[in-house]
């Protein structure tokens, strides 16, 4: 069986990436970042690493590149996305963010849609963020392509079935998890889960919270990292922004 892992060199898709090795998955992965390609494949010399900037022109004809190799890709995962705090909303942050996390995964996704539209079958799953659930003052475009992503694998998800293909399409929904969840995001798309949120309890709260009303979710944009801070914790990534 094979997988491609966009975004797989760090972080959540460095963790889903190992979990396909360890689960004996013929693995590919893709990074940005020369360092962290390097580092990767130290660590996992049994896969396959290769560069690719999902922002960069020609990003879509490069992943059907890399399906279009020898055998038969079974699973794709879209790991890659930039988080920019961006408070006073600087437009050059915005369209860094909508250029990666909206247009750039939507143009992963729909190669590798195609590409098992084609094949009869696949498993295809991209990692959104808790955000998606509402806006937010402090990064609005970070929050407003994780939304497009709910979106857009409800799209795609709706048309497999439309079209009666053997496509599963996973959206894993991350809440402050730092680099972990590995086996949970693999058991997700082994079990062809249409969601999975990490951890599990924020399912509720995001369902508490799309229900907000709109007055109150303006009003708690001033307290809204405090109330956060204890799940923040948890996450290295995240500790700097707790003020
Ligand atoms: N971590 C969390 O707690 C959390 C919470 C909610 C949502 N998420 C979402 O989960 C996803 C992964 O987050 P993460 O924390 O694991 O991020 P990360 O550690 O920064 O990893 C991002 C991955 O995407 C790659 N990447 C960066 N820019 C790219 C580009 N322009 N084109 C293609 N690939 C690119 C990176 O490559 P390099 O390795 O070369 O840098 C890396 O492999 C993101 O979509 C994020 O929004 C994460």
């Amino acid at each position: 069986m094979k997988a491609l892992i966009i975004g797989g060199t760090s972080g959540l898709g460095r963790a889903l990436a190992a979990e396909f090795l360890a689960a004996g998955w013929e693995t590919s992965v893709t990074g940005v970042r020369d360092a962290a390609l390097k580092d990767f494949s130290a660590a996992f010399p049994a896969a396959r690493v290769s560069k690719l900037d999902l922002s960069a022109p020609g990003a879509r004809a490069a992943v059907e590149a890399l399906l279009a190799g020898p055998g038969r890709t079974d699973a794709v995962a879209v790991c890659a996305g930039l988080y920019i705090d961006n408070p006073d909303n600087d437009w050059a942050a915005e369209e860094k963010v909508i250029a990666l996390n909206a247009a750039g995964c939507a143009a992963a996704l729909n190669a590798a849609y195609l590409y098992f539209k084609k094949q009869g079958g696949g498993r295809l799953a991209c990692l959104s963020s808790i955000g998606g659930i509402r806006g937010n003052a402090r990064c609005p475009a970070y929050n407003a392509t994780k939304a497009f992503l709910f979106n857009y694998l409800e799209g795609l998800r709706q048309n497999a079935a439309l079209a009666g293909a053997d496509i599963s399409v996973t959206n894993i929904i991350p809440a402050y998890i730092g680099d972990g969840g590995g086996k949970k995001m693999f058991a997700a798309i082994m079990k062809k889960r249409r969601s999975v949120y990490i951890p599990g309890y924020w399912r509720l709260l995001a369902a508490a919270y799309r229900n907000l009303p709109d007055l109150l979710h303006e009003k708690m944009a001033a307290w809204h990292y405090v109330l956060l801070k204890p799940f923040m914790r948890k996450a290295p990534r995240w500790k700097d922004q707790i003020k």
